[in-house]
């Protein structure tokens, strides 16, 4: 099994480069039909979502306007503090605009349901979320994602825009964490 290791962790290949793009293809295509006849605004959460955001837009057939935006919720550690700051850096105004946030991950949820709210008081027509991962098992605030690549185990994960103390986020493929190394 591929291993990985980013400062002292050791971390084994868990979703494939081929499995995240053939997903985020039937996702295009859902938002393709979704937001057909409406104009699209892509709110994406740096810095985890860049990647498959990326991936994402280049698979659709719309016509997107892209936006981002920054919270940080992480420092550095594995388990969410629960705290969450300011939603920083959003220019377009959203209102009854069409919107669907992009987040590479969410966990307990208290990220994204901050987000969700703080987009919502700006009255958008519509707003959606797509979140790359899912930890269901972990989620204490908010609502599932609208549009879910793969939910997974409320395991540590890095790779694909995703860090593990800001390493890890050039990978292609996405990876678990894994207590000793595998020889
Ligand atoms: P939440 O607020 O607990 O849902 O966490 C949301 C944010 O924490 C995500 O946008 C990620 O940046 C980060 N995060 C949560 N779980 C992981 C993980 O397993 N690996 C890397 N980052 C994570
Ligand atoms: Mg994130």
């Amino acid at each position: 099994m591929k291993q990985i290791r980013l400062h002292d962790t050791y971390f084994s290949l868990y979703i494939s480069e081929d499995q995240i793009q053939e997903r985020l293809e039937q996702i295009a295509q859902e938002l393709n039909q979704t937001y057909l006849d409406k104009q699209l605004i892509l709110v994406v959460v740096l810095k985890g979502a860049f990647m498959v955001a990326s991936d994402l837009i280049k698979k659709l057939s719309i016509q997107p306007e892209i936006d981002f935006i920054r919270v940080s919720s992480y420092e550095g550690e594995m388990q969410s503090s629960g705290k969450v700051r300011n939603l920083l850096g959003l220019e377009t105004d959203i209102q009854d605009r069409h919107v669907l946030l992009i987040e590479d991950i969410v966990d307990t949820g208290y990220t994204t349901s901050y987000l969700m709210e703080e987009l919502g008081k700006k009255n958008p027509a519509s707003l959606q979320m797509f979140s790359l991962l899912y930890k269901p098992a972990n989620l204490k605030k908010g609502s599932p994602p609208d549009y879910i690549g793969f939910e997974i185990p409320p395991d540590f994960v890095v790779g694909y825009g995703m860090d593990y103390a800001q390493l890890g986020r050039e990978l292609k493929d996405i990876y678990t964490r894994v207590t000793p190394p595998e020889s």
